[in-house]
């Protein structure tokens, strides 16, 4: 036993955990869906429930997740498990969706950023965008249940972005993913610092900021919007996906716990919203060069990437493939140190158990982890993403987080993690935290589950077939639920409460 917990994986520096955890929430879905999210929900006003996710529920999740990681040392599975046995499924049912679900569509889209990179140095998009991205590039079916062909071009950019993926982890976690988010992170702050304050130079870009920020206080009465804040605010943060428990073990005894939870939560949600001052800049100075009012030019979360952004990107006057290769160049970046953290989760959780080598999970895990994405990169591939994500983000991120606290909360009790959190932590926490962890967030989560229930069962989402979305969404949920039970019944190499650190 003692060995294990000698062999252990540990950051060599304190900024190195900072930064793949920072890698981590920051994302695909800071970049293109946090700026329309707040044009859809009344603009500045959106920051309101927003920021309120973030202190209600955002922060106080963090300081779990990472918390519970650093005190039990374990993934995710193991961390659950030695709270108690009947819990570990959780641990593993995360890991599994995320793994086998979330990132196999992710790395797609990664995969049509690295394309929409290289079609921007000749602008290959043409004069119709719109046309470009759905008819030529995606060549979407006319169902999910029509899967047509691979694209070609896709599954080679896919097979670039699982090597990648494939090689950080392999090398391990102060060579891989520490030092690759070294170099991923400061590199993506400094371009999309480029964009941002090359677009707030055009022509235009005080109109688009005024719709992004001038708040409409009346969208506050829709219970929609909160719902939507709640929802992005976990995504973002990368919270239910077991990454932040799995970092947080590889963190030396003497941590900073509170600060650092907080350090992430807030530079993850600073830079949406600075990413959003370019995104609006941009979509301004269309609406300008178009004369056309912004509403019409702004397009919906993947259109605004792959749509309006190339349609803004042709229209500029000067340096225009330039503005193209750095906004997909920060995409491709932003997505796959996200991407490599969901890897980890999973592939701690795995050695953590079973005791198999790193270098032989991260390798089978990868040519797994491509193997399922390429249903991605048929014709239906859109579609199929559209359902898996609804349903994995918006019911098993949000399920795995209420049975989560509960299980901090009730089974381990918040006491003695805020004890041992502030044992070490110069910033600490207080009772309140309990009362979050216990009673608020789990309310909170499960007024959101309802409102989308009840919005399920009104209309089938996005106007699908109610059969493609049981077979896609509902049970996918089913069936990773189902693995999670048989990984969880399997016997630990070393039992995992053995590792606990006092
Ligand atoms: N937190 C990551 C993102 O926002 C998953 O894309």
């Amino acid at each position: 036993m003692s060995q294990l917990v000698h062999h252990r994986a540990q950051w060599k520096t304190h900024i190195g955990f900072l930064l793949a955890a920072i890698g981590s929430a920051i994302g695909l879905g800071n970049i293109w869906r946090f700026p329309y999210l707040c044009y859809k929900n009344g603009g500045g006003a959106f920051l309101i429930p927003y920021f309120i996710a973030l202190f209600i529920v955002g922060i106080p999740l963090m300081i779990l997740e990472v918390g519970l990681g650093h005190k039990m040392r374990g993934s995710a599975p193991a961390s659950f498990a030695t709270i108690n046995k009947h819990g570990e499924w959780l641990g593993w049912w995360q890991i599994i969706f995320v793994m086998f679900g979330i990132v196999l569509y992710y790395s797609v889209v990664i995969s049509w950023c690295l394309n929409f990179f290289f079609f921007s140095f000749n602008l290959s998009w043409g004069v119709d965008p719109n046309n470009f991205f759905f008819k030529d590039f995606l060549v979407v079916s006319s169902s999910p249940l029509n899967i047509g062909d691979v694209r070609t071009q896709i599954l080679f950019s896919l097979t670039i972005v699982w090597f990648l993926n494939w090689f950080i982890e392999f090398v391990g976690v102060q060579k891989g993913l520490e030092r690759a988010n070294k170099f991923f992170m400061p590199l993506l702050f400094i371009l999309v610092g480029i964009l941002v304050f090359w677009s707030l130079g055009f022509p235009g870009s005080k109109q688009g900021l005024s719709v992004y920020l001038k708040p409409d206080f009346s969208r506050l009465k829709d219970p929609r919007v909160w719902i939507d804040a709640f929802s992005q605010i976990f995504f973002t943060l990368s919270l239910g996906f077991g990454i932040m428990i799995a970092y947080a073990s590889y963190l030396p005894k003497k941590s900073q716990i509170v600060k650092d939870s907080i350090v992430i939560s807030f530079t993850n949600c600073f830079f949406s919203v600075f990413a959003g001052l370019g995104v609006f800049s941009v979509l301004g100075y269309m609406a300008k060069a178009t004369s056309q009012p912004l509403e019409k030019v702004v397009s919906q979360s993947l259109g605004l990437a792959f749509v309006a952004f190339p349609k803004a990107i042709s229209l500029l006057p000067a340096f225009s493939h330039l503005f193209g290769v750095l906004f997909f160049g920060s995409l491709v970046i932003a997505g796959l140190s996200s991407s490599i953290s969901i890897i980890e989760a999973f592939t701690s959780g795995i050695v953590d158990k079973f005791h198999y080598p790193r270098r032989v999970v991260v390798s089978v895990l990868c040519v797994a982890g491509f193997s399922g994405s390429i249903i991605f990169t048929t014709q239906a591939g859109l579609l199929w993403l559209d359902i898996a994500d609804h349903f994995l983000t918006q019911y098993g991120l949000v399920i795995g987080a209420i049975l989560e606290c509960l299980l901090v909360g009730w089974f381990y009790r918040t006491q003695r993690l805020r004890e041992h959190i502030n044992n070490i932590s110069s910033l600490k926490v207080n009772r309140g935290w309990d009362f979050s962890v216990r009673l608020l967030i789990p309310l909170v989560l499960i007024i959101i589950l309802i409102n989308s229930l009840i919005k399920e069962f009104s209309s089938p989402y996005g106007g699908y077939s109610v059969l493609s979305l049981i077979l896609i969404g509902r049970d996918w949920l089913i069936f990773t639920l189902f693995l999670a039970l048989i990984v969880a019944g399997r016997t630990w190499k070393i039992e995992p409460h053995t590792r606990l650190q006092h």
